[in-house]
């Protein structure tokens, strides 16, 4: 195993000292980044690989979100790793006291989202709206930046509304609330999750501040992880996508297959166990397949890993797909121990 790469990251002097154990961090994602997909992540990565995550945004409309809800966004378990808590909104107080919340529900640092493109943020001028008004993202950084002044605030940013014009001063707006990481998803708010994508405004983004840059924006492999670094400057970066196809994505090494199963297996089973009905848990699971690389899990005899992938995503009974995926950890176990 190669050794973590040296974490490089240039000092300002309002910012907490940030957590991170490594300069991979894995994405906040809705949906998906809750304590049933991210502690398996958390648990298959050493802290020299994967060096922290996010809660999916929480949404703050008006009121305040208790610490209640908040402990249930962080989850139970804890890791080396810091795990910090998403927020998204506009209302300056309900923010602060959220992130107060948030902080007294054990949170090691407070991200903002400005980057969440859905109608609903766009309505609530929140996420993505508020690219367009760098003047409200440093007032909006600022009101969570002083609600806790005892963790790092983070902010995470695409590189603007309809085009990258004003990256620099999006930026700056961030460094000026007081963020003392700023996370940039190189694609704008009309580009979505498009395939190309254009790091250099990244690298435009870390010469216009002074604090730390998470890059982000189609990582696609381990090796784009230093190779993001390396192109843009970015002191960190983080995965998205790639990391529900492949939990291992922040180490070189890959995984097995019968890792990989047992991934999927482990997932169904803790849904399940929190509550979720076994087709709503196989359709979470479903969700990592239609990204699945890990492992070399598809692929039958005879059967292209595109065909089994449109196989096991139309199968209907949640009890074959777990047989599917016990199957293929014990057949990968037998080999092993044949081997
Ligand atoms: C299913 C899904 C949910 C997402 N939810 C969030 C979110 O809650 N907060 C956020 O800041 N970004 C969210 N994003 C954006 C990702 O954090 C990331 O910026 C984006 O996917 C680009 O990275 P990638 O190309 O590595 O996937 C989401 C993306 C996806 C695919």
């Amino acid at each position: 195993m190669s050794a973590a790469p040296v974490l490089a990251i240039r000092s300002s002097a309002a910012a907490t000292a940030l957590p991170f154990t490594s300069p991979w961090l894995l994405a906040p994602m809705e949906g998906v980044t809750e304590p049933s997909f991210r502690d398996l992540v958390l648990a298959r990565n050493a802290p020299h690989e994967l060096g922290g995550a996010f809660t999916e945004f929480v949404r703050v409309v008006e009121r305040a979100i208790p610490v209640w809800k908040m402990r249930e966004h962080l989850g139970a378990r804890r890791f080396a790793q810091p795990v910090g808590v998403q927020l998204m909104g506009n209302d300056l107080d309900a923010l602060g006291e959220t992130a107060r919340n948030a902080v007294e529900a054990g949170a090691p640092l407070v991200d903002v989202n400005f980057g969440c493109p859905a109608k609903g943020a766009l309505r609530g001028c929140a996420g993505s709206a508020l690219l367009d008004d760098p003047a409200r993202l440093e007032g909006v950084v600022r009101a969570v930046r002083d609600a806790v002044p005892t963790v790092p605030v983070t902010a995470k940013i695409r590189a603007g509304g309809v085009d990258a014009s004003r990256i620099e001063e999006l930026a700056r707006a961030a460094e000026a609330g007081g963020a003392c990481l700023l996370t940039v998803h190189c694609r704008t708010r009309a580009e979505l999750y498009q395939d190309e994508v254009d790091w250099q405004r990244i690298a435009r983004a870390v010469a216009a501040v002074r604090i730390p840059v998470c890059g982000n924006g189609s990582v696609l492999a381990h090796a784009d992880l230093e190779r993001m670094r390396r192109e843009t400057g970015a002191a960190y970066a983080m995965v998205g996508r790639a990391a529900l196809g492949d939990p291992w994505v922040f180490a070189p090494r890959r995984a097995s297959r019968a890792e990989a199963a047992r991934f999927l297996l482990e997932y169904v089973e803790t849904l399940v166990g929190m509550g979720a009905s076994p087709r709503g848990a196989a359709g979470r699971a479903k969700q990592l397949l239609r990204f699945w690389t890990a492992g070399e899990l598809l692929g039958a005899p005879g059967e292209s890993a595109e065909r089994e992938r449109v196989r096991w995503l139309r199968e209907d009974d949640p009890a074959r797909l777990v047989a599917w995926l016990r199957e293929r950890a014990e057949l990968a176990d037998r080999a092993g121990a044949d081997a």
